[in-house]
C-alpha cells in the first residue's frame, strides 16, 4: 500500500545508513480534531530523535486533508488513506498494514491510538526502556505500578476490559509476558518480528505480536490511560465478539499458541476413547475385564500421542518414522508417570484429610490436575521435544 509523504517516496526510506530510530504507526478514523495536537506533542517529545510518523487512516470526514496539510509543513509525516475495500478490518487491519508496511523504514515501530488517551510523552520513555533493556517489545501498561485505566469510561468497560485480559492471560502463556496484553500502545523492535505473518483477524495487535512470535522479550512502562481529547470512541460490542473469535483463531491456527489447552483437549477425548473401549470390549467381545482394561488404557494412550502430535504440536519435527514410533512408546512410560503424580496427590489427601473434609471426588479432581501437569511437562521435554 502507498505511503503519501516526502520522506517515503519510495517506500524504503532511503539506504540502511540512513534509517531512522523510529516510526509511530497511529491507526485514525474521524480523529480530524486530535491529529494536529498529536503531531505537535509527538514533535516536542522527541525533539533529538529521528523519527517519521505514518497515519493509516479509515476517516469519512476531514482527516486526511489535516493530515496531508500537517504533511506538507513536515515532512516526516506521511499517510496511507484507505477507501473501500482495503477497509475492511478496520482498526486491526490498519495497524497490521501500517506495521508490514515500515517494517523496512525504522528500527523500530511504537503503535498508538491518535485520541491523545495515550500521551505522546510516553513514547520517548518506551524508545529508551527499548534500547537500555534490549527488549523485543515495550507495552505501555494500565496495569503496573504507576500506570492506571481511569481513562476507560464506566465500570461496565472496565470490567470488559480486566475480563477479556484475563481470559487471554489464562489461553495464552505469551499474554502473562505483560499485565497489559490489551494495550493498544507498544514499540517494538522491527528485526524482532520481521517474516512474522500477522493475521486481519487480530483486533488486539499486542496479542497477535505475543502468540505469533512466542520468544519475544518484553518489558513494560506504566502508562496512565487518559481520557479521550475529543470525538467519540468506536469501541462497540461488535468488537467485543470480534476478539473472542480472535482469540479462537489464534488458539486454532497457531500452532504454538495455548498448547497446554490442547493437551488438555485431546486428554479429555482420550477419556472418551478409554470408556468406548472398554464398553465394547466388556460388551460385544465379552472380554475379561481386566483385559478390557488394558487395552483400553493401552488404545487411549496411543490416540492421545496421535492426536497430540497432529494437534497439540504439530509444529514438532520428527526425524523419520523410526523416530516417531519412539517418541510414541516414550508416551507410555509418561502416561504411567502421569498416573503415578495422581495416586501421589489423591492417597495422601484421601488419608490424613478426609476426617475433616471427606470430598474424595475433590481429591481425585486435584490428582488428575497434577497427572494433567506431569504427563504435559514430559510429554513437551521428553515424547515432543522439538
Ligand atoms: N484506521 C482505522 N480504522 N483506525 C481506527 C478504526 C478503524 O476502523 N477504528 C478506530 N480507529 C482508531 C481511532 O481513530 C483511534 O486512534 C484508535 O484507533 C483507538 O480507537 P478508539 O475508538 O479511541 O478506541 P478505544 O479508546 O475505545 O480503544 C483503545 O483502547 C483499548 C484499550 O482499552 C484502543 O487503543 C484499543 O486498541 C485498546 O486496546
Ligand atoms: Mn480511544
Amino acid at each position: 500500500m502507498r505511503v503519501e509523504g516526502r520522506k517515503f517516496g519510495d517506500g524504503t526510506g532511503g539506504s540502511v545508513l540512513d534509517r531512522p530510530l523510529l516510526t509511530l504507526v497511529i491507526p485514525t478514523r474521524n480523529e480530524s480534531e486530535n491529529v494536529p495536537l498529536l503531531v505537535r506533542e509527538l514533535r516536542r517529545g522527541l525533539a533529538d530523535v529521528d523519527y517519521r510518523v505514518i497515519f493509516v487512516d479509515d476517516s469519512t470526514d476531514d482527516t486526511p486533508e489535516v493530515i496531508r496539510a500537517l504533511s506538507r509543513e513536515d515532512e516526516r509525516v506521511g499517510i496511507i488513506h484507505r477507501e473501500g475495500e482495503e477497509r475492511k478490518g478496520g482498526l486491526a487491519t490498519a495497524v497490521t498494514t501500517g506495521l508490514d508496511t515500515v517494517s523496512e523504514i525504522s528500527v523500530y515501530t511504537c503503535v498508538m491510538d491518535a485520541d491523545l488517551q495515550h500521551p505522546p510523552e510516553k513514547v520517548r520513555e518506551m524508545l529508551e526502556r527499548a534500547i537500555s533493556s534490549e527488549a523485543d517489545v515495550v507495552v505501555a501498561s494500565r496495569y503496573v505500578k504507576g500506570g492506571d485505566y481511569e481513562g476507560l469510561s464506566g465500570p461496565v468497560r472496565k470490567a470488559v476490559s480486566s475480563g477479556s485480559k484475563s481470559l487471554a492471560q489464562i489461553v495464552f502463556r505469551e499474554a502473562r509476558k505483560t499485565s497489559d496484553p490489551m494495550s493498544g500502545f507498544f514499540l517494538v523492535k522491527n528485526s524482532a518480528i520481521s517474516g512474522i505473518q500477522f493475521r486481519p483477524t487480530g483486533f488486539k495487535i499486542l496479542l497477535e505480536v505475543l502468540v505469533c512470535a512466542p520468544e519475544l522479550k518484553v518489558v513494560e512502562v506504566p502508562l496512565r490511560f487518559q481520557s479521550r481529547n475529543a470525538g467519540v470512541s468506536k469501541a462497540t460490542l461488535r468488537q467485543g465478539l470480534d476478539y473472542l473469535s480472535h482469540i479462537a483463531s489464534l488458539f486454532w491456527f497457531v500452532p504454538s499458541a495455548g498448547r497446554f489447552w490442547k493437551f488438555a483437549l485431546v486428554g479429555a477425548s482420550g477419556v472418551l476413547v478409554n470408556m468406548a473401549t472398554l464398553f465394547v470390549l466388556a460388551e460385544y467381545v465379552n472380554a475379561d475385564l481386566i483385559i478390557a482394561w488394558m487395552f483400553a488404557v493401552g488404545i487411549s494412550i496411543l490416540t492421545n500421542f496421535l492426536l497430540n502430535s497432529a494437534f497439540t504440536w504439530r509444529d514438532v519435527r520428527h526425524a523419520g518414522p523410526i523416530h516417531f514410533l519412539l517418541r510414541g512408546a516414550l508416551a507410555y512410560p509418561v502416561a504411567i508417570l502421569g498416573i503415578g503424580a495422581n495416586f501421589a496427590v489423591y492417597y495422601p489427601l484421601l488419608r490424613f484429610v478426609t476426617e475433616a473434609f471427606p470430598y474424595y471426588l475433590l481429591f481425585n479432581f486435584l490428582g488428575i490436575l497434577a497427572a494433567t501437569s506431569v504427563n504435559f511437562i514430559l510429554s513437551s521435554k521428553l515424547v515432543f521435544r522439538p
